[in-house]
């Protein structure tokens, strides 16, 4: 296989509710990631990633699907995804699709038929159990939300299993039926012109054969990384099964038989670097497997550069790496790792679109996109309530993009799904204008990869990390990284190519508070 496209790449995650509503009915749409097609190809992307845009009731806003097989009227039409998927192939931008294996919704056909008696032919498709003695669940395990992984059915007087909400049952993969689902839902879309998929729990899907429960242990919490569990409960028999990997052996197998290898990128929500490496078996599953661990690390040098090592050393020859800061579930990079501070945002973006293999650009990070604050009452977010003890609200980091600074941010026409986002110079036109803008430094940032890093032979190497300093090769670039309030003076180097800050220096000897200088290895002073 040739090098890949996604090494070196810059996959472009489209939260497609946010993105542009070209209907005014106040959610983004296909259209609307059709009509600001301009903004991907100025930008230089290679891929764009769909947040899922499949049929369904939205109570996890798309993550419940009721149909696999056809787009949700709010968000358009299949003649609207085939639409993108051609103009993306005119600019070189790949389509990929959020697929969702591990559960569906309660109103899935399927899900409505299995409920209706035990001996139903889709019964099995689903994880059922009896009751223990007492009436009370079959074991120990708890959801997303922190309630019981199990809901009893009172009229076929069996609990089923769900990881999420009460109505997002759990795919039950013991049964090869499933499998044979799933491969025509990847084989639809794939017939389409889609190039790969994102797979949403990809470290879900199989739960332990005999329902034993899991251990407690008050480390695991969703920030941990080395514990993988919620709620003082380690996730050992519902998630991350061994029988897993056989899936993704399948699929990589299919999808490469294609005359257009497709992509498969998995959600491996991981607490640990040996787990995640195991996604990427013997470079024979998954292409990319999207790295938690350094996701959850402290914006410190010694923790990112921790976990970058440990992925190179624990990933098998040939896998390629994937960095992520921001995405829908969690707290963006500006306000986790860079606390709202400017300098901050634009470091954190240069190392992350810095390192060696694939780069995903959440929505709106390239405005340098803060978390909003969405008042309690317009929250739409029905896992928020409740959910991971509260520690956070999902829609702060959902809120629909500004294009301009008009009060409607020139994002729809009609009352947007959440308040747009309240930070008015974080918008698209001000920006474009502005050369020192963050939307200047992605797209520059954007380019430097795709020259310097589109090739499997850049790895990563630690030159110097120390509380304030990260200093990096990656493939022929050299990445000098300040993580203090202080100057600091470097040994001197000509022709950088970039500065995180907003002036690129013409000799690089030294580096200003929280600033990041990218330049060729090759041009050290004599
Ligand atoms: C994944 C999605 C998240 C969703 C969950 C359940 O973690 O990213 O948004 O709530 O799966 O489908």
């Amino acid at each position: 296989m040739s090098t890949p496209w996604w090494v070196g790449g810059t996959v472009y995650h489209a939260y497609v509710r946010s993105f542009r509503d070209s209907d005014g009915d106040g959610y983004g749409d296909l259209g609307g990631l059709i009509e600001r097609f301009d903004h991907f190809v100025d930008l230089g992307i290679t891929a764009l990633w769909l947040s899922p845009i499949t049929n369904s009731p939205d109570h996890d806003w798309g993550y419940d699907v009721s149909d696999y097989l056809d787009v949700h009227p709010e968000l358009g039409t299949l003649a609207d995804l085939d639409e993108l998927v051609e103009v993306g192939s005119r600019h070189g931008i790949h389509v990929v699709m959020d697929l969702i294996p591990n559960h569906t919704s309660a109103s899935h056909p399927w899900f409505v038929e299995a409920k209706s008696s035990r001996n139903s032919s889709t019964r099995d498709y689903y994880v059922w159990a009896d009751a223990a003695a007492n009436g009370s669940p079959p074991n120990n395990w708890v959801d997303d939300t922190g309630e019981p992984a199990w809901t009893w059915d009172a009229d076929s007087k069996q609990y089923y299993m769900h990881n999420f909400l009460d109505l997002q049952p759990d795919l039950n993969w013991w049964n090869p039926l499933v499998h044979t689902e799933f491969d025509r839902i990847i084989d639809f879309w794939l017939d389409r012109g889609v190039a790969g998929f994102r797979i949403d729990v990809a470290n879900g899907l199989y739960h332990d054969r005999e329902l034993r429960d899991n251990p407690l242990n008050p480390r695991a919490h969703i920030w941990d990384t080395e514990v993988q569990g919620r709620y003082g409960i380690e996730h050992v028999y519902n998630f991350n099964r061994p029988e897993v990997h056989d899936v993704y052996r399948h699929w990589r197998t299919r999808t490469e038989s294609r005359s257009t290898p497709a992509l498969l990128m998995g959600e491996t929500w991981v607490a640990r670097v040996d787990e995640l490496a195991a996604y990427y078996g013997d470079d024979d599953q998954l292409h990319l497997a999207l790295n938690f661990p350094f996701l959850f690390a402290p914006f410190e040098p010694p923790a990112l550069a921790r976990i970058v090592s440990e992925s190179v050393a624990a990933f098998p020859a040939g896998a390629v790496m994937v960095w992520a800061g921001s995405n829908h579930d969690v707290p963006r990079v500006a306000t986790r790792w860079a606390q709202n501070d400017p300098r901050r945002v634009r470091l954190a973006q240069t190392l992350l679109a810095t390192l060696p293999g694939a780069y995903v650009l959440y929505y709106g990070d390239e405005l340098g996109m803060v978390d909003s604050d969405v008042p309690d009452h317009l929250h739409r977010d029905p896992l928020t309530a409740g959910r991971l003890n509260g520690q956070w609200p999902r829609d702060n980091a959902r809120a629909p993009m500004r294009w301009d600074a008009s009060p409607s941010g020139g994002f729809s026409s009609g009352e947007p799904w959440l308040p747009v986002h309240p930070v008015v110079e974080q918008n698209v036109a001000d920006q474009l204008a502005d050369p020192t803008s963050m939307l200047a430094l992605l797209r520059t940032l954007i380019a430097v990869r795709r020259h310097h890093l589109s090739d499997l032979t850049a790895i990563y190497r630690d030159v110097h990390v120390d509380a304030s300093r990260w200093v990096y090769d990656s493939g022929p670039l050299r990445v000098n990284a300040n993580f203090s309030n202080e100057t600091v003076f470097i040994e001197p180097c000509d022709a950088p190519l970039l500065s995180s800050l907003d002036v690129r220096p013409d000799v690089l000897d030294r580096l200003r508070p929280w600033e990041a200088v990218v330049s060729l290895r090759t041009s050290p002073r004599p």
